[in-house]
């Protein structure tokens, strides 16, 4: 069996793609998956991560193995990952280039958070025409998203006049995110019963159902 790719991809920056990356790899590697974690990002800032989770975890990945590459070498080195994991996470940098192009194109899902406003919206359509371009199935999700709030329901009416594709799942606004990566970990490890570990693992489950892998 050949792994699946998700490539997390949003021009927007700071719309939460190494975090996501992150999240999602640990939540897939805590239900059982292989999971190979890739940084095309040269601000490296995954890799970062990865280098603190070695440390603090378990001298390893915890589970999870990191590739960094770019250019040339990414399309083969992801076939070869592809032979030995069930799913692999790629973490894009926050612009157009060749580089992300690449990982839209050799991914079976791209996974696009924004954050639910106009401007996020917006600046989210290059993404989804990208990932268009590239014969790729896209799949928005609503990321630090408010307690509550009419925005919120508006900008999700617009999504869904559109027709544009969005996750069920919701993640919301939590430090928990950030905070279990301060020690190397994903939220599922450092605090099971968060809410943000229910929510990335309910993403992780939506995800895994649409590429079909259970
Ligand atoms: N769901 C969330 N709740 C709270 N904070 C979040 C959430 N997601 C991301 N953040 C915070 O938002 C900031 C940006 O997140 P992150 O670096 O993951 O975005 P990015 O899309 O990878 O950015 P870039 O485009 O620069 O690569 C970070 O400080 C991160 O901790
Ligand atoms: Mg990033």
């Amino acid at each position: 069996m050949s792994a699946k790719a998700v490539t997390i991809a949003q021009q927007k920056g700071g719309a939460g793609k190494t975090t996501i990356a992150a999240q999602l790899a640990v939540a897939f590697a805590t239900a059982g998956k292989r999971v190979g974690l890739v940084d095309i990002d040269p601000q490296g800032s995954l890799a970062a991560w990865f280098e603190v989770r070695k440390a603090l975890v378990d001298g390893q990945g915890g589970g999870v193995t990191l590739l960094q590459a770019s250019g040339w070498r990414l399309t083969t080195e992801l076939d070869r990952l592809r032979r030995d994991l069930d799913i692999i996470v790629i973490d894009s940098p926050p612009h157009a280039e060749t580089d992300v192009r690449i990982a839209v194109r050799a991914a079976d899902l791209i996974l696009v958070p924004m954050q639910p406003s106009p401007m996020d919206l917006w600046a989210t359509q290059p993404t989804l025409d990208m990932a268009k371009k590239e014969k790729s199935a896209a799949l928005m999700v609503f990321n630090r998203t408010p307690a509550r709030g009419k925005l919120v329901d508006a900008v999700r009416r617009k999504i869904r006049e559109a027709e544009m594709p969005m996750a069920n799942t919701v993640l919301g606004n939590r430090v928990a995110f950030a905070m279990s990566m301060m020690e190397g970990k994903g939220v599922v490890e450092s605090n099971p019963r968060h809410i943000a570990a229910k929510e990335i693992r309910a993403l992780a489950e939506e995800i895994s159902a649409k590429l079909k892998m259970d």
